[in-house]
């Protein structure tokens, strides 16, 4: 079974719905451990009452750029994983640590990229006047939120959305798209054709609307 290593820096929801996933069964990974840039970060305390080891590495500590990444990169290492999952990780990796995991390092971003990479998505999704938003997962490249797209789910926006009400819904499509994408991976279901991924759908007996890419194969 593949392992994965979640980064962190707050609250933590996507890594709860990771580490519920592998609990029950859905998402057939385990999860080898949680680190945060944040001390403080809530998501670090969930973990570790879910029995997933959890530490900080404080980029606090270490004000190069490059030092955090060799720090943080130790401490993924220490746990040898498969796959190195960004859930909620608000700090910029450097091209190095990129270049480290390539192929293996995930994000959820909450938009429809390539719409609204960077912050405050779901505001200027609103100020944008769009009517479906949503979130991606995808492979992270050194080009910020740019990556090859693995899955994305959408949502209406609504008449009277305020930034909260439609981060809430985008957040509870995340919270199921993200073990879905992982799970593929974990599958070695996900091929790279050129910046595209395409699916294998033979298990999935079927298209999947999240996927934009699927390849019929079996
Ligand atoms: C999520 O919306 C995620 O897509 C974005 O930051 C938020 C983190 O929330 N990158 P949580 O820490 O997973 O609850």
């Amino acid at each position: 079974m593949k392992s994965v290593v979640i980064l962190i820096s707050g609250r933590g929801s996507n890594m709860a719905a990771l580490i519920d996933a592998a609990a029950d069964g859905a998402l057939p990974v385990r999860v080898a451990g949680v680190l945060s840039n944040r001390p403080g970060a809530p998501g670090l305390e969930i973990a570790a009452r879910r029995g997933i080891p959890a530490r900080a590495v404080d980029h606090a500590r270490h004000p190069r750029r490059e030092a955090f990444d060799a720090a943080l990169a130790e401490a993924i290492d220490a746990w040898a994983p498969d796959i190195v999952a960004l859930a909620g990780f608000m700090r910029i990796l450097g091209d190095d640590f990129v270049a480290r995991y390539a192929g293996r390092l995930i994000n959820i971003h909450p938009s429809l990229l390539p719409a609204f990479p960077g912050l405050h998505t779901h505001q200027r999704a609103l100020d944008a006047g769009v009517r479906v938003h949503g979130c991606t997962v995808h492979f992270v490249t050194p080009a910020l939120d740019h990556g090859p797209i693995i899955a994305q789910a959408a949502v209406p926006v609504l008449d009277g959305d305020d930034a909260d009400s439609l981060a809430a819904r985008v957040l509870a499509q995340e919270h199921r798209l993200y073990p879905q994408a992982i799970r593929w991976f974990a599958e070695d279901r996900l091929r790279l054709i050129g910046a595209r991924v395409a699916l294998d759908a033979a298990q999935e007996g079927g298209a999947s609307l999240v996927s934009p890419r699927v390849s019929a194969r079996g």
